[in-house]
């Protein structure tokens, strides 16, 4: 997903592959990171901000986590995006979550008020805009609450077995986001980012994320990104054909897998 939210050139894929690959990567998050979730204010009664949360799924299972007692509040700038984070807190049951439409450099969230602001795979998308998301994120905290980022670093990925096609288009994929403003490999920059918004680093790792095979046929930022490709001239209609073929046989691949790094950092407001 890239920012330009509400805009026609703006395809956001949201088919239900695209939703349940989003479930499952919600899922992965809270059996990873329950207990830094918990170490860092993710508690029965917190007051959260989801800050870009898209359709989301990380978003219900925060609310689970904070139960009746706490809430969370999506921002999200792009429409579609919202109507199925919306749909998501809808079909859970959950009346401790909303989602509101908004810019993660100048939400509508009251300031001062928040337990934790949870930034996941959004800074990727914001250009130059950084500092002013973490900034703000600053302002919505109380004091000691914590900011939670997550990203990727898209230049360190490795795919398990050997596929020229597919590693062309996963190339092509970076190349269009890097090329179009989008900060790759901002994962293992988050830590200095924190600091330098003025809050004392807690947390900084980094982990080799799995995806496999059975993933990467439910598509992903790449067969997400492929209309945009497509419409900016990155890719042609055969390279996309070729992709598709690619992602297919690599998925059939018995044990094959992308490799991903991902890295957290949580800074706490003094
Ligand atoms: C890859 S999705 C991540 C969704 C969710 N946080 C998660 O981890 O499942 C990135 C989201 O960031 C949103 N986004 C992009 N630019 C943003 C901005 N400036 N402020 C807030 N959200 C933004 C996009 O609309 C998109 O929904």
């Amino acid at each position: 997903m890239a920012v330009r939210p509400d805009t026609p050139e703006y395809a956001l894929d949201l088919s239900e592959a695209e939703r349940m690959r989003y479930r499952e990567m919600a899922k992965r998050a809270r059996v990873q990171e329950g207990e830094r979730w918990q170490r860092y204010g993710v508690v029965p009664g917190a007051r959260i901000a989801d800050v870009g949360c898209g359709p989301g799924a990380v978003l219900v299972a925060l609310a689970e986590v904070v139960g009746p007692n706490g809430s969370v509040t999506g921002v999200e700038p792009n429409a579609t995006a919202r109507a199925a984070a919306l749909e998501e807190i809808r079909s859970s049951g959950l009346d401790n979550a909303t989602v509101v439409a908004g810019d993660g450099t100048a939400t509508t969230l009251d300031p001062g008020t928040y337990d934790v602001v949870m930034i996941r795979h959004v800074l990727f998308h914001v250009g130059d805009a950084v500092q002013a998301v973490l900034a703000h994120a600053v302002t919505l905290l109380r004091p000691g609450g914590h900011v939670y980022t997550v990203d990727v670093d898209l230049t360190g990925r490795r795919l398990s077995v050997s596929d020229a096609d597919f590693d062309e288009q996963a190339q092509r994929y970076v190349e269009f986001q890097r090329d179009r403003g989008n900060n790759v490999d901002i994962g293992p920059k988050l830590g200095p980012l924190l600091a330098e918004a003025g809050l004392e680093l807690r947390d900084h790792e980094g982990t080799i994320q799995k995806v496999p095979g059975e993933f990467l046929r439910l598509g992903g930022p790449m067969v997400a990104a492929r209309h945009e490709m497509l419409a900016a001239g990155a890719i042609t209609e055969d390279d996309a054909r070729r992709y598709d073929a690619a992602t297919q046989r690599v998925a059939a691949t018995p044990n094959a897998a992308l490799f991903v790094s991902q890295y957290i950092a949580v800074g706490r407001k003094g």
